[in-house]
């Protein structure tokens, strides 16, 4: 099964309206004839429009760090799926372990993003992961288990087309500690399977599933030779034009 691959930029509480600016137009000149796959960036709430503008005669998709589920109300501080698109957004990431570890965002929160963002059409990328301790302990299936099982509460097989899925070991994410090929691999087949076991085959055949934590360009052509890897959630390295060029760039 050939799933097109997804390389996707988070970049998490950083640029201005005018390094996001030099950054969008950079990655999308260098994404020009990228046929075979897709680019993401996902910047800031407060740039949305301003990289949204710069791209438009790209093939980049643009999308939100995190959803809210209603199209407007009393909810201080949270963005509408219908605002995401607004500004020029079409996709949203959910469940990032940053918003789990330090804004306490549990599965049922994140699970009503989730919906949310797919009732209006939204690409949504769920995150899940484990931390060093859980690994530690035998648990790291368990754990990837109850957050994609009650991540995807209430989601339709119909819908599965617009998800996607991001592994990203906690232990991972910042501290330049890649899980190994190995690794990711194991848990990405799990996920394929508790899909297939939870839906169909094929759906869990179409279903994307990115690896996060550390992706650079040294090590993606090797997580990207995985069977079950079909993508990338980039960090740090999606800051800079070059080396997230050529992580877009992976053989
Ligand atoms: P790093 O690539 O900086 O480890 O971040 C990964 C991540 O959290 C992407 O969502």
């Amino acid at each position: 099964m050939k799933r097109r691959a997804l390389i996707a930029g988070n970049w998490k509480m950083h640029t201005t309206v005018m390094d996001a600016c030099h950054l969008a137009a950079d990655i999308a000149g260098q994404c020009s004839g990228l046929l075979d796959r897709d680019v993401l960036l996902a910047p800031p709430f407060t740039v949305l429009s301003e990289v949204s503008h710069v791209i438009r005669e790209s093939a980049v998709i643009v999308g939100a760090q995190n959803v809210c589920w209603e199209e407007k109300g009393a909810f201080t501080g949270e963005i509408s799926p219908v605002m995401i698109r607004d500004a020029g957004g079409s996709a949203a990431i959910v469940g990032h372990s940053e918003r789990r570890q330090i804004f306490h965002e549990d599965d049922a929160l994140i699970g009503k993003r989730l919906r949310g963002a797919l009732s209006f059409g939204l690409l949504t990328i769920l995150c899940v992961g484990e931390t060093l301790a859980e690994r530690e302990e035998g648990r790291t299936f368990g754990i990837i288990e109850g957050q994609i099982r009650n991540g995807l509460a209430g989601v339709e097989a119909g819908q599965m087309a617009k998800v996607v899925i991001a592994y990203e070991p906690v232990w991972a994410i910042g501290t330049g500690k890649t899980a190994s090929t190995e690794q990711a691999q194991e848990v990405h087949a799990f996920i394929r399977n508790l899909i297939s076991a939870m839906y169909e085959k094929s759906i869990a055949d179409q279903l994307r599933i990115l690896y996060g934590g550390s992706v650079n360009q040294g090590n993606v052509d090797a997580l990207m030779a995985q069977q079950d890897i079909d993508g990338a959630l980039v960090g740090g390295a999606a800051l800079n034009a070059e080396s997230f060029g050529r992580i877009i760039h992976f053989r």
